[in-house]
C-alpha cells in the first residue's frame, strides 16, 4: 500500500467517527453512537463520503453512516465531519455483503447507493449491489414502506436494477435516465461525488432510481 494511503487507513482507525468490523454495535447505533433516536440512513459504497456529509447537512435531524471497504477513501469524508462538527455522520469500514451482522432488522430508515461498480462481467453478478442478494438484506433492514435510492453512470446497473426490483415486491417512487433533464431537481439530488465528477467530464448522463418496498 502506498505511504499516504498507509498513514490514512491507520489515522481512520483513531478517528471518533469511524467504526470496523471490530464494533459490534448491532442495534446499539442510536443509544451508543449518536445518542438519540433520529433516523439512521445508510450510504453504501460511500468512497470518499461526499453523498452522506451532504444528506447530513441538507438533514440535520437524521443519522448518516457511509459503509465501504476502503478507510483510505473514508478518512476523507471522516476527517470533514470532524472538522465541521457534523455529529450525525459516521463511517463503518465493513464488505456491505455481511451488512446484516451490523444492523438490527428495522434500525435502518433508507439506503442510498451511490455510484457502486456495476460488474458487469456475468460471473461477478451477485457482487452487484442490487442484485436480489442484496436487495433481500436491504428489505430485512428497512421493512415496508422504506425506500432505497440508487445513483449510478452505468445504463447496465440501472437496467440490471429495474429489472430486479421487478422480482420483488416495490413500488418504483422515482425513476430518471438523466437527472440534468428534471426541472426543479430536489437538493438531495444535486450532492456530487468523485465518481459522479469523472462521469460528467465524460458527458455520461446520470442516472437515479427511488423504490420502496411495500
Ligand atoms: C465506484 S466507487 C464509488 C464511490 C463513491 N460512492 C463515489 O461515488 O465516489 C465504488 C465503491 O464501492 C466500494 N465497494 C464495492 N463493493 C463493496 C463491498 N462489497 N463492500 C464494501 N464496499 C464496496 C469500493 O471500495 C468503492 O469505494
Amino acid at each position: 500500500m502506498p505511504k499516504t494511503k498507509l498513514k490514512k487507513f491507520s489515522q481512520y482507525e483513531t478517528f471518533p467517527n469511524t467504526y470496523d468490523a471490530r464494533n459490534l454495535l448491532k442495534g446499539k447505533w442510536h443509544q451508543e453512537v449518536f445518542k438519540n433516536n433520529n433516523p439512521i440512513v445508510l450510504e453504501l459504497a460511500c468512497g470518499r463520503g461526499e453523498y452522506c456529509i451532504g444528506l447530513a447537512q441538507l438533514n440535520p435531524n437524521k443519522n448518516f453512516i457511509g459503509l465501504d471497504v476502503k478507510a483510505a477513501r473514508m478518512w476523507e469524508g471522516a476527517k470533514y465531519a470532524i472538522e465541521n462538527h457534523l455529529n450525525n455522520v459516521a463511517f463503518l469500514r465493513i464488505q456491505i455483503d455481511f451488512l446484516l451482522d451490523y444492523f438490527e432488522a428495522g434500525e435502518i430508515d433508507e439506503i442510498w447507493i451511490t455510484f457502486p461498480d456495476p460488474q458487469p462481467q456475468k460471473p461477478r453478478a451477485k457482487q452487484r449491489l442490487t442484485h436480489i442478494k442484496f436487495l433481500e438484506k436491504y428489505f430485512l433492514l428497512l421493512g415496508k414502506f422504506k425506500s432505497v435510492n440508487l445513483k449510478t453512470d452505468s445504463d447496465f446497473l440501472f437496467q440490471f436494477t429495474t429489472e430486479s426490483v421487478k422480482d420483488i415486491n416495490v413500488q418504483i417512487q422515482e425513476l430518471l435516465f438523466n437527472i440534468d433533464d428534471k426541472e426543479d431537481l430536489q437538493d438531495e439530488l444535486k450532492i456530487s461525488t468523485y465518481y459522479e465528477k469523472m462521469w460528467r467530464e465524460k458527458n455520461i448522463p446520470i442516472k437515479y432510481l427511488k423504490f420502496q418496498f411495500v
